[in-house]
């Protein structure tokens, strides 16, 4: 047996009894690493004559092909064993339950819960559910509103706006869900019974009390003969209705354009029940000891706006009471940071606990 032989019988014994890749690796450096046996054998090859290399050449190269071919079927093959190895110990049990997936976990988000709630209880009243797009013309978020051009009334909302058009028209983010009062009016029969959620957009920051992007919910009736009396009427039922009987009511008076008369509507704090401290006698949280909690803007429809939507105020009066339902949520569940209600995190929703 050549010296050649001897070594490649012997490389190949190291190499198949190599149990691990560790150990499989240093064989490989001991053959043909830089001062491997393989090349140093490879390293006589420039010493030789043409003639003793034409000759040793192809065997020394036999010998490095063959422990290269061998190193490669080991590693190989420890590779499946081991993956197989892997794959008897590593059972899976297929009767174990699984995860709960995310859409079990996911819940109705608070603010889609209140607004079901608000219009179910608008529904029962005979209100229409009348919606209208977030991005408005100037003229029915402001000008049919009675929010003349130029008029400081304007000033009490901040407004996104659009570029202006060709014909200096600008579009904008709706300031409030008032102009689908004004979408009912035109377009649907007298009388209009409708309650009308949505979002609404003004350039505030997002912090603790305030969001760029909010939700209002709007009441609008007109029909021939409506009173201030039937504004408190419906107010009344509507608190009675969202917070449990027994809470009063009261009005007292603001200003809006589109209103005449206006007034903001209050209600008595229904934790501390109107008398500004609790059990014990620790202020109230809730009504920041006021005793009462500003809920709504509202009044009678201003004739101004009855005219503008074509309908005659001689004959038809309404009202209109709308409010912020992010402010609602905060003060009827506890709520103190506005972000809660935006950032989406599971952990606020789910103790709502409204299942899908
Ligand atoms: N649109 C008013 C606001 O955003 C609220 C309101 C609605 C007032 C309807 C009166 C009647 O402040």
């Amino acid at each position: 047996m050549t010296d050649l032989q001897t070594l490649q019988t012997e490389l190949l014994a190291a190499i198949t009894a190599a149990n691990d890749e560790t150990t499989l690796e240093a064989v490989r450096i001991a053959a043909l690493g830089k001062s491997g046996s393989v090349s140093a054998l490879l390293k006589t090859l420039g010493a030789m004559t043409p003639d003793e290399r034409k000759e040793q050449g192809p065997r020394i190269n036999g010998l490095k092909e063959a422990v290269n071919a061998a190193l490669a079927a080991r590693k190989d093959a420890l590779k499946n064993a081991a993956l197989e190895a892997r794959l008897n110990t590593e059972t899976i049990d297929v009767t174990l339950p699984v995860r709960e997936p995310p859409a079990e976990i996911g819940r109705i988000h608070p603010i889609s819960q209140v607004v079901d709630e608000l219009t179910a209880i608008f529904a029962d009243m005979g209100f229409a559910v009348a919606e209208g797009p977030d991005i408005e013309t100037d003229d029915l978020n402001f000008t049919k509103l009675n929010f003349p051009e130029g008029h400081p009334a304007r000033e009490m909302h901040d407004t996104f706006y659009f570029n202006p058009k060709p014909d200096g028209s600008r579009l904008l983010l709706r300031t409030h869900t008032s102009p689908v009062q004004i979408r009912a009016l035109l377009t649907r029969p007298l009388p209009v019974y409708v309650v009308s959620p949505g979002k609404c957009f003004r350039t505030d920051p997002l912090d603790a009390t305030h969001s760029p992007v909010f939700h209002q919910i709007e009441c609008l009736a007109v029909d021939e003969g409506l009173t201030m009396a039937d504004l408190r009427g419906a107010v009344q039922v509507f608190v009675d209705a969202m917070f449990g009987e027994g809470l009063r009511t009261r009005l007292r008076p603001d200003y809006f354009p589109f209103t005449e008369p206006s007034a903001d509507v209050s209600m008595e704090c229904h934790v501390c029940r109107g008398a500004s401290t609790r059990p014990g006698g620790a202020p109230c949280r809730v009504c920041r000891s006021q005793g009462w909690i500003e809920l709504a803007g509202c009044g009678m429809v201003n004739p101004r706006v009855l005219v503008a939507c074509g309908v005659d105020p001689e004959k038809y009066s309404g009202f209109a009471f709308g409010f912020g339902i992010e402010r609602m949520l905060m003060f009827r569940h506890n709520v103190e940071d506005m972000r809660d209600m935006v950032e989406g995190d599971v952990r606020f929703t789910r103790p709502f606990g409204m299942e899908i």
